[in-house]
């Protein structure tokens, strides 16, 4: 009885419901390697429940001092979303870019101390948009934006490798990816090319053939044309949408 007693004594004083900070122990795969552009949860375990009061949470970057994402604050860094659990704090990258990758942190503040976990993101390649175009009555040009990580372009008819007639320029944009152009100078038997983009990492061509157009001028690309086409028709039909709309009243 007097054993009972003393249990529920004990139990009454110390405040059992509540959860110290150093029991709690935040676990993450410390390394993980997202693809480009694919959303992407990055997530922390609690080792034991936590409360939900009395906390603070909130997500870190190394790289950047003024990266901060808690889920409470109104002011959340652009593309990302986080949110907690008892059980864990999430970070979600909706867009990952080269420029998301880093050391992140999750972090746990509660009076009785603070706990937290890093992981460390890499990203995938980003394959980028490729086009074409003339740049000239006997150039063509070729572009893979949004690439990463770096690379070049070769030309090639078929089995004829033609880049060193080719100049290239790479821009750096904001979100860490390349926008890689290359001009060909071409002569006029030849009528198609492979437009090359040699990964330096990946040891690979990723081909885009490119048919030089009959009477080849410096005109934009046909691509080009069939859009104006498309907004005339466009204009077109609204615009006899809008008489008939009109006879209606
Ligand atoms: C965290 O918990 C989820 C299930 O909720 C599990 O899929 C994941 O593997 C856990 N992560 C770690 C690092 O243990
Ligand atoms: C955050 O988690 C809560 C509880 O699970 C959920 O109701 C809420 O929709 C989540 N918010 C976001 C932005 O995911
Ligand atoms: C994280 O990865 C970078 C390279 O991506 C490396 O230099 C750094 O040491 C890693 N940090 C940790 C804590 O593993
Ligand atoms: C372009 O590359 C593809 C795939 O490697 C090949 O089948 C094709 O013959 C090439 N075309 C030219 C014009 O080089
Ligand atoms: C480069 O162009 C010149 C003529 O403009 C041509 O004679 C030469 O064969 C070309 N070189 C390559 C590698 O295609
Ligand atoms: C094509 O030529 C470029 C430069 O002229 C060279 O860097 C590249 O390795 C060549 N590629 C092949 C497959 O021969
Ligand atoms: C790269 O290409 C994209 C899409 O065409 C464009 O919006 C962006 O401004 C370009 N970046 C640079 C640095 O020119």
């Amino acid at each position: 009885m007097l054993v009972v007693m003393l249990f529920l004594i004990i139990l009454l004083t110390s405040d059992y419901s509540k959860v110290h900070a150093d029991q709690i122990q935040l676990r993450a795969f410390k390394h993980q390697r997202v693809n480009c552009n694919e959303r992407t949860v990055l997530q922390c375990n609690s080792s034991s429940l936590m409360p939900l009061n009395g906390v603070k949470v909130f997500w870190k970057k190394l790289e950047e001092k003024d990266f901060e994402c808690d889920p409470t604050s109104s002011n959340i860094p652009p593309g990302f979303e986080c949110n907690y659990t008892r059980e864990a704090l999430t970070l979600t990258i909706s867009n990952p870019t080269p420029a998301n990758m880093g050391t992140y942190f999750c972090c746990l503040q509660m009076d009785s101390g603070h706990a937290k976990e890093n992981i460390n993101v890499s990203i995938g390649e980003c394959t980028g948009e490729f086009s074409n175009q003339m740049a000239g009555p006997k150039q063509i040009q070729c572009s893979f934006n949004g690439v990463y990580p770096k690379a070049i372009i070769n030309w090639f008819h078929y089995d004829n490798n033609l880049t060193a007639n080719s100049t290239i320029t790479s821009l750096l944009n904001s979100d860490g990816t390349f926008n890689i152009t290359s001009v060909l100078n071409i002569q006029d038997d030849q009528k198609r090319y492979n437009c090359s983009l040699w990964s330096l990492e990946q040891g690979r061509y990723l081909n885009q053939e490119i048919e030089v157009p009959h009477h080849a001028d410096s005109s934009p690309s046909s691509r080009v044309r069939t859009q104006h086409c498309l907004s005339w028709t466009l204009i077109l039909l609204s615009l006899m949408f809008s008489l008939r709309a009109c006879s209606f009243l």
